[in-house]
């Protein structure tokens, strides 16, 4: 696929895959790169319910966050008109089926950031309160088994294993078409 042709159709990128995988610091880095608004899915979804992600686990429990993720992502595809974003999806947004509905008919590039489990276990010990569905090595490795396969729906897939957050970021540059030789 011609990259620049592709993307000049496109008004956004939106990166997927599991916890850990860097979607936030990543997309922040990428939307810096390319100049283009940065949203954070997970942060929309704070700031609509006035509370932090645990807390709509611990208080409404998963669906009423499925719920609310679904509208969140509604509302920023809404926005986009006229925007080029870089959106970072939560981990679970893209393996329902809703969602990717949902961005399959907007103009956005889907961009899966992989890594190999144990990495993104790890990773994930840095920010345990926006991860209430981190438990231990062995539940987190059976929900990333179930989800895989929607993240490979993804028009494009990065591996990230190793890589620092620059790096993945012009990868990801790269293969929309959008790096710059340095
Ligand atoms: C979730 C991932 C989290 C956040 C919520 C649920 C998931 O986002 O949306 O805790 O279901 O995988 P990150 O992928 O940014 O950690």
């Amino acid at each position: 696929m011609a990259g620049k042709a592709f993307l000049s159709q496109q008004a956004g990128v939106a990166l997927v895959g599991f916890m850990g995988a860097g979607k936030t610091s990543v997309g922040e880095a990428l939307s810096r790169r390319l100049n283009w608004r940065f949203e954070d899915l997970d942060e929309r979804i704070t700031l609509r319910a006035g509370c932090g992600i645990e807390q709509i686990f611990r208080e409404q429990g998963e669906p009423a966050f499925r719920s609310a993720e679904h509208a969140a992502l509604r509302e920023l595809l809404a926005e986009m008109e006229g925007t080029r974003m870089v959106i970072a999806l939560g981990g679970g947004a893209f393996a329902q089926p809703e969602n990717w509905r949902l961005l399959a008919g907007a103009p956005v590039t889907t961009v899966f950031l992989d890594a190999p489990v144990e990495e993104l276990f790890r990773r994930c010990g840095e920010h345990p309160a926006r991860r209430p569905l981190v438990k231990d090595l062995q539940q987190f490795q059976r929900l990333h088994e179930l989800r895989r396969e929607n993240y490979l729906k993804a028009a494009f897939r990065v591996e990230t294993g190793g890589k620092d957050v620059e790096a993945v970021a012009l990868e990801v540059a790269w293969v929309l078409g959008m790096g710059t030789a340095e």
